[in-house]
């Protein structure tokens, strides 16, 4: 196989930007064709990207000529689109979190393990960026010596309140730690190779009446316990008034780490009358755009040659980091520790 043969499922907020993405992959993939229910939206890809285009997402994987499939659709038509082209004989490069229903996300699992031969990927894309690559080699290496804390913010721009306020209104977002803290979650796994054994979990609904409104909340805080005591803090969140505030500390024996504490773009700096400013990045494919390509790039490799990529995350890494995200959710419901 020189070039995969690829479809997309979604063309939203990420969907655009994965295929976008794969259209530039010339030397990877041969983009076919897209799936989305919106007409403008596909109207963009076809003139943009010279895609097919299809508001029926079976009939594309059973008419198009496909050996894989990237899927961004709302988060609850994962596990039925994955089985479904798993089932096609198709690869799948499918985006964060599995699911937001267990027994569908059961199902997936099922599908997935079925098929052992065809690639499985999740879209845990910030594995990929090299901020956080070095960190896991420097992990790795002993550098950081023993980890004794772990840091993370994930805030989302205000910038963006009102598509994310579609999205989680057109369909169920999960929640800020399904949905965002699992992000987080996903590389404290990834950094320690531990699972929690204690969560608890908090939310606020302050700042933004429109998240209240649709049941959503300004913060989510899961604090997360290991073996010895090895603690982590995950803060995940809609409405950073400055920008796509994401940022994550390790705190090692020999030494700490930090990582995006300035997601400036350009690393420019601009000096005015009123003072010193430094521009902020405004969306998360701006921060992470690098990493995008990069997850898609591991996954075309990963078909290509018929064996997984080691960075990708896999359907136990996703499996996993749904538990905990889950389990957060409930502590913040209940308001009470929740033991794993
Ligand atoms: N990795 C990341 O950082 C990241 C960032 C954003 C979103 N995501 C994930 O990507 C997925 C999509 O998010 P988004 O923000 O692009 O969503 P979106 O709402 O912007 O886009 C959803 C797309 O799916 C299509 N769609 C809508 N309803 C559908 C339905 N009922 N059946 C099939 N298709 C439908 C829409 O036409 C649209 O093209 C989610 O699972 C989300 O968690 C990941």
């Amino acid at each position: 196989m020189t070039k995969i043969k690829i479809a997309s499922i979604g063309l939203g907020r990420l969907g655009m930007v994965h295929t976008q993405h794969l259209s530039e992959l010339k030397e990877e993939v041969e983009l076919l064709a897209s799936f989305a229910l919106d007409d403008a939206q596909l109207d963009y890809a076809k003139e943009h990207f010279g895609i097919k285009p299809y508001k029926d997402w079976k009939k594309m994987i059973d008419e198009e000529p496909l050996d894989a499939i990237v899927i961004t659709s709302p988060t609850a038509f994962h596990p039925e689109m994955t089985t479904y082209a798993l089932n096609a004989g198709l690869h799948v490069f499918c985006e964060k979190p599995l699911g937001i229903n267990m027994d569908a996300v059961e199902e997936m699992v099922h599908a997935v393990k079925d098929h052992p031969n065809q690639i499985f990927q999740l879209g845990f894309m910030r594995r990929f960026d090299p901020s956080y690559q070095e960190a896991k080699r420097m992990l790795d290496a002993g550098e950081l010596g023993e980890i004794l804390y772990l840091r993370a913010y994930g805030i989302d721009p205000i910038s963006g309140m009102e598509s994310f306020v579609k999205f989680a209104s057109d369909n169920d977002s999960g929640g800020v730690f399904l949905d965002m803290a699992i992000h987080d979650i996903d590389l404290v796994r990834w950094f320690t190779g531990q699972n929690p054994k204690k969560v608890w979990a908090v939310t606020n609904s302050i700042a933004e009446p429109k998240l209240e409104a649709i049941g959503e909340v300004d913060i989510g805080v899961a604090n997360l316990e290991f073996e010895r005591g090895m603690m982590a803090t995950i803060v995940a969140g809609r409405s950073a008034s400055h920008g796509n505030h994401v940022e994550f500390e390790i705190m090692g024996s020999k030494g700490w780490i930090r990582i995006g504490q300035e997601a400036n773009p350009h690393y420019s700096t601009l000096f005015t009358q009123k003072g010193i400013v430094k521009p902020y990045m405004q969306s998360f494919p701006e921060r992470f755009s690098q990493a995008f390509v990069a997850e898609l790039k591991a996954f075309a490799e990963a078909v290509k040659v018929g064996s997984p990529s080691e960075i990708g995350a896999n359907l136990e890494d996703g499996l996993e980091s749904l538990k905990i995200a889950e389990v957060a959710k409930i502590s913040a419901e209940k308001d009470e520790i929740v033991s794993l």
